[in-house]
């Protein structure tokens, strides 16, 4: 009754929150690289944290610095990743989830010819890990696009940037037939809440931002479904997934004005794994648009793209939930990073504001497993803490291990219920820069990293409590948590 044989226990990151190297080996500046340190993160204000305009990009862009700007140190694994994935290997990883960095291989995304030393550096970073038996999953679009591509086309707004990702999609496909488990989008639904981050967007360029950010989703959807057919051409056996951060909403009462709040929340939240997994936009979806006066370019080629190549497979993150009312000036907010909700009384929250509910999880995966009737993988979950090295050099996290701990439980009794469930990749095994604040101090990892939030420390990586907590339940296929 408990996982399956071949259950995919594991870990995953981002590139462009932990390689670092952002200048190195031909590397074009990102999105990411623009993203500054966020010392004192108002929660209330989540919105102003991932505003950028086009006039700061002009200037962060000419800055060279790395100390304000910690996506491009990371936790260096760039030159470290053989380290790494030994003690991925010691932890008796089945996968690892990491991206590929879309200006390692195309520096300003419009080259002709691919950057070598980029694909050289995935090679070998996949070779170590097929060697040290890990199945790498791969997303091919995390929070990093190239720069050029936002400043000169306002990125994913312009349909040109279809093209251009599946060209760099293709090489991916071709230079790394051996990776079987594919990701498109990370959180596609997250360019309504950074559309500068997802896609590219900058506000400042556009007249109205929603219209804008349904367009960039069309187009990422077209890209999603082209890079799925190939993907299935040109890699036998291969599996493709979308990505949707899951949002779990319960209504704060059961006033029924509540209820229908929270009801559209959640749908809200569905629609884009409604699109690429069920092939066709839902219609309230476009009820939605028209009532908005929203016209979003969709041809009948592009629809019929999406509809002839839905995903094999629905992958998503489930952190926290969140509560809805008709009247949320009567609520208590609670935020993590971009994502904001009723606070719910009956949780615990982090030290970041997120809510604890493994129950949430359980709930999450039943929903979507009744709703898409497909194998789900769970690649992200986890907990931001501070975390206190002792004077011998351990770290007692107690609390990330009961975190882990409930959830994993709930998604236990989720296997039980009937869920088909092929993978969970905890975020992150190794601490990494925050994608929200970008604090090193918002501390995920079973594996420490000694770098503080302005980039002073050794990089030395140190095992936690947490590590051989994970490392058992592993060996114990879930079975002893
Ligand atoms: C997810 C992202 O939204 O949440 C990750 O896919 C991110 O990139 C994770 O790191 C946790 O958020 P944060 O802001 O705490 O890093």
């Amino acid at each position: 009754m408990g996982f399956r044989k071949d259950f995919l226990w594991g870990g995953a990151v981002a590139a462009n929150q932990v390689e670092g190297a952002y200048d190195v080996d031909g590397k074009g500046l990102s999105v990411a690289d623009m993203a500054t340190y966020k010392p004192n993160v108002d929660v209330k204000d989540y919105k102003k944290n991932v505003h950028i305009t086009y006039d700061d990009i002009l200037k962060v862009k000419e800055d060279k610095s790395t100390k304000f700007y910690p996506k491009r140190r990371g936790i260096d694994q760039y030159h470290r990743y053989k380290e790494d994935i030994a003690l991925f290997k010691e932890l008796g990883f089945k996968a690892y989830r990491f991206s590929i960095a879309w200006t390692r291989i195309f520096p300003n995304g419009e080259e002709d010819t691919p950057n070598q030393a980029g694909i050289d550096f995935y090679k070998n970073f996949i070779k170590e890990l097929v060697d040290s038996g890990i199945e790498p999953i791969v997303t091919l679009s995390h929070y990093e696009m190239p720069l050029e591509l936002a400043l000169k086309y306002n990125g994913w707004a312009d349909k040109k940037l279809i093209n251009l990702f599946v060209k760099f999609s293709r090489v991916c496909f071709e230079s790394f037939p051996e990776v079987k488990y594919w990701l498109t989008f990370n959180e596609i639904d997250s360019v309504t809440r950074h559309p500068f981050t997802s896609a590219g967007i900058i506000e400042d360029r556009t007249k109205n931002i929603e219209e804008v950010e349904y367009q960039a989703l069309h187009n990422q959807f077209v890209a999603s479904a082209m890079v799925t057919k190939l993907a299935h051409e040109l890699i036998p056996g291969v599996q493709v997934g979308c990505m949707l951060t899951k949002l779990t909403t319960y209504p704060a009462t059961s006033k029924p004005e509540d209820v229908l709040a929270a009801l559209n929340k959640n749908l809200m939240n569905y629609y884009c794994a409604d699109v690429q997994a069920k092939g066709e936009y839902p219609k309230l979806i476009l009820a939605y648009f028209k009532r908005m006066g929203y016209r979003i370019d969709m041809t009948k080629e592009e629809l019929d793209v999406i509809k002839e190549n839905t995903v094999d497979f629905i992958s998503f993150s489930y952190y926290m939930s969140l509560l809805a009312a008709e009247d949320e000036d009567g609520l208590e907010m609670t935020a993590g990073n971009t994502i904001i909700g009723g606070k719910n009384p009956y949780l615990k929250v982090t030290d970041w504001g997120w809510t604890v509910d493994p129950v949430g999880l359980r709930i999450s995966l039943i929903e979507l497993y009744d709703r898409y009737q497909k194998p789900l993988m769970i690649v992200e979950n986890g907990m931001g803490a501070k975390d206190e090295v002792t004077k011998d050099g351990s770290i007692h996290d107690e609390y990330r291990i009961e975190y882990f701990r409930s959830h994993i439980s709930e998604m236990k009794k989720a296997v039980e219920d009937g869920v088909e469930l092929i993978g969970y990749t905890s975020w992150a095994p190794i601490d990494l820069v925050s994608a929200g604040t970008s604090q090193m101090s918002k501390r995920y990892g079973f594996i420490y990293v000694d770098e503080d939030d302005e980039g002073n420390g050794t990089l030395a990586r140190l095992k936690k409590d947490s590590f051989t907590w994970y490392q058992h339940v592993i060996e114990t296929n879930g079975e002893e948590l």
